[in-house]
């Protein structure tokens, strides 16, 4: 019989965000998060074990960018949470590729985890429900648990392992805005998040947003609920200063250097984020939200996709020598298992 699986898993853009967390090794977060999977973004996995294997192998499929330090020790370490699950001991190949880069505020472990986390289950034909492969997934990367469901998702924050993890708020077509995910640079971070999160406590300004959120939930859940684009667009946008905020009042030292905060934002970024609030003010209704990295989500209703993209092109075009890529992603469905 072969123990070999395939699946696919998005990355999801959260628009209220995960920073910091209550218990780093289970991944317990400090507040609910809420975010849409990306149509454009995923992570296509296959995992197959052995017991003829004599060790774990990965292989990152067409990536330029080398994976972070520790990456793979990360998917072992999550192989064994499903070996120990099916009790088995049976070592594993893993191949995975994504049809977007990593490391450039595109949530690839979201769907890295999602992904490895379905697949494997498969291949070892456990069957465990939706909730408990959430649960799972977050223990591989915390906002992975969101890329399971499918569309819009919350992640239940909750004290205990058993109770974290996301569910479905509404259905991918519950909606049609659209998500232009774009890409400035290729350039690796430098501070990952799961340093982020560790440093977010750090921050004078940590209490004061955490005091904001379950006000900033109930306006995003209300606001995706009840199709209210200008209110859910206010809100998505605060809640991304607010998460940059933190993070460019959290220091850090790293190596010999002492740093006051980490900037995940490029010139090029911050010329996208005046753009939008430009555009903005002349009719057109866009509003933009960031994670951890220099690339920036526009999010607009479909009837004005083709402008915005217009005018995105007219200011990349400024100056010659850039180039951007674009992803134009709708709400998409969740992980699932493929040929
Ligand atoms: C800024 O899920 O990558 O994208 O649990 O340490 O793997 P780990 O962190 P990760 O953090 C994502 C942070 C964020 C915001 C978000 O997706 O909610």
């Amino acid at each position: 019989m072969k123990l070999k699986a395939i699946a696919e898993a998005p990355s999801n853009l959260a628009f209220v965000k995960y920073w910091g967390k209550k218990d780093a090794e289970l991944r317990i977060p400090t507040n609910n998060s809420i975010s849409v999977n990306l149509s454009e973004a995923r992570t296509i996995t296959s995992v197959e074990f052995d017991p003829e294997f004599e060790e774990d192998s990965l292989a990152v499929v067409g990536s330029k960018t080398p994976p972070e330090i520790g990456f793979s020790d990360r998917i072992f370490k999550h192989l064994n949470r499903i070996r120990m699950l099916a009790g088995v001991s049976y070592k594993a190949k893993v191949q995975t590729r994504n049809t977007f880069p990593a490391g450039v505020g595109i949530a690839s472990s979201a769907s890295g985890f999602a992904a490895l986390t379905v697949a494997g289950c498969a291949a070892l034909k456990l069957e465990i429900s939706e909730k408990e492969l959430s649960g799972l997934a977050r223990l591989g990367s915390g906002s992975a648990c969101r890329s399971i469901p499918d569309g819009f998702t919350e992640w239940i924050a909750e004290d205990r392992d058993k109770n974290s993890y996301a569910i479905q708020i509404a259905p991918p077509t519950h909606w049609d805005i659209v998500i232009v995910t774009i890409v400035v640079s290729k350039q690796a971070k430098k501070i990952s998040s799961t340093s982020g999160h560790a440093l977010a406590a750090a921050s004078p300004y940590f209490p004061a947003r955490l005091a904001s959120l379950p006000e900033r939930l109930e306006a995003i859940r209300s606001a995706i609920l009840d199709k209210d684009f200008q209110s859910f667009g206010r809100q998505t946008e605060l809640e991304a200063i607010s998460l940059h905020t933190i993070a460019m009042t959290s220091p850090i030292q790293m190596e010999n250097s002492w740093y006051s905060g980490s900037y995940y934002w490029l010139p090029d970024s911050l010329e996208l984020m005046l753009a939008v609030q430009n555009w903005r003010s002349n009719g057109l209704e866009v509003y933009f939200t960031l994670d951890a990295g220099p690339s920036v989500h526009i999010i607009c209703l479909s009837k004005d996709l083709i402008q915005l993209v217009g005018s995105i092109h007219e200011i990349e075009s400024v100056k010659p020598d850039r180039k951007w890529d674009l992803f134009i992603n709708t709400p998409s469905m969740g992980t699932h298992l493929v040929e």
